[in-house]
């Protein structure tokens, strides 16, 4: 279980926003004011068991007596999505953490450009309603596969038209040709002190980072929705607990997580996809495949840390720090 402190929370309503996509508006059981969320926050969702993930609250300004979450249908779901799309109702209680912010706004950029993938517009959504708050000047590119698949759409254009400090381009890659965002192009004038961000699926992700790997650093903001625990060939490999001096055998289709808990090893964990880093765990010897979405280049680059929910090894022995 997480370590954070859980809130329990009703379900008070569930939309339908566009195809496979679903709001929830979650409240508090006794109606008081949940923790005001920053622009960028997440909030980790207990769905029942050992189901937990952490979804983007899409703040509206003022008091944040509840909190917004969208959830697009994933087909290669793990229980997470499908469990909201297909069994969760409006009165259900569900337990959620603390906002947290791994993806923050700073807010007295000169100029803000953000760039959306589908589903990833929650968190930027709520960067866009704080920067016109603030009388900054923001650009929103929000790009999508179709129409059909824009969450928000109407409550964005409409805000926009009313801004006096941003713009908002939308793209649809089947109206290109089935051409995604050329997100080069997009960059290429927009000044180097300007902050730039970016959170959508992997390959937006890619091409965002190579579009800004010459920019100033601090200036490049990500987010990653997705865990990429699922690239790539997975081996078997052992994992050590130096403390205990414990060993055990983690399977292709196991995260080292899974076995130290099966195991009965108590180890603090949220999302488990990569995306809390409430897992996050020293690694002493061999080196680690980092299949997170949280940890920077820097980071990765170290080998001292991995996010043990879903990072593997590239050693056929991994001793941690637990
Ligand atoms: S449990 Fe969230 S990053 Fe591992």
């Amino acid at each position: 279980m997480s370590e954070l402190p859980l809130t329990n929370v009703r379900v008070k309503s569930m939309t339908l926003l566009a195809d496979s996509i679903v709001s929830l508006l979650l409240e508090a059981l006794d109606g008081s004011d949940l923790p005001a969320a920053s622009a960028g926050s997440h909030i980790d969702v207990n769905l029942g068991g050992k189901l937990s993930r952490c979804y983007s609250v899409v703040r509206r300004d003022g008091a944040p007596k509840r909190y917004e979450i969208a959830v697009a249908k994933d087909a290669r779901s793990r229980g997470g999505s499908r469990h909201i799309h297909e069994t969760l109702r409006v009165g259900d209680i569900l337990q959620i953490g603390a906002p947290r912010n791994l993806f923050p706004l700073v807010e007295d950029a000169s100029l803000s450009v953000l760039i959306a993938g589908g589903i990833g517009i929650t968190p930027l959504w709520s960067m866009v309603q704080r920067l016109e708050t603030l009388g900054r000047s923001w650009v929103l590119h929000y790009a999508a596969r179709d129409r059909s698949r824009v969450a928000y759409i109407s409550d964005i254009k409409a805000f926009s038209e009313g801004s006096t400090n941003g713009k908002l381009h939308v793209h649809f890659d089947n109206e290109h040709g089935g051409q995604a965002l050329d997100i080069g192009a997009v960059l290429r004038d927009v000044p180097t002190d300007a902050h730039v961000y970016c959170c959508g699926p992997q390959s937006m992700l890619d091409t965002f980072e190579a579009a800004t790997a010459a920019r100033p650093a601090g200036t490049v903001h990500l987010e990653r929705f997705a865990s990429t625990q699922h690239q790539g060939d997975s081996q078997e490999f052992t994992v050590v607990l130096a403390k205990s001096g414990q060993s055990f055998e983690v399977a292709p289709d196991q995260s080292i997580l899974d076995v130290l808990l099966e195991n009965g090893i108590d180890v603090p964990f949220g999302c488990m996809q990569g995306a809390c880093g409430l897992c996050e765990t020293r690694v002493l010897d061999g080196t680690p495949d980092h299949r997170d979405s949280l940890l920077s280049a820097e980071a990765r680059a170290t080998g001292q840390n991995m996010l043990i929910c879903c990072s593997r090894s590239r050693t056929p022995v991994l001793t941690l720090d637990a």
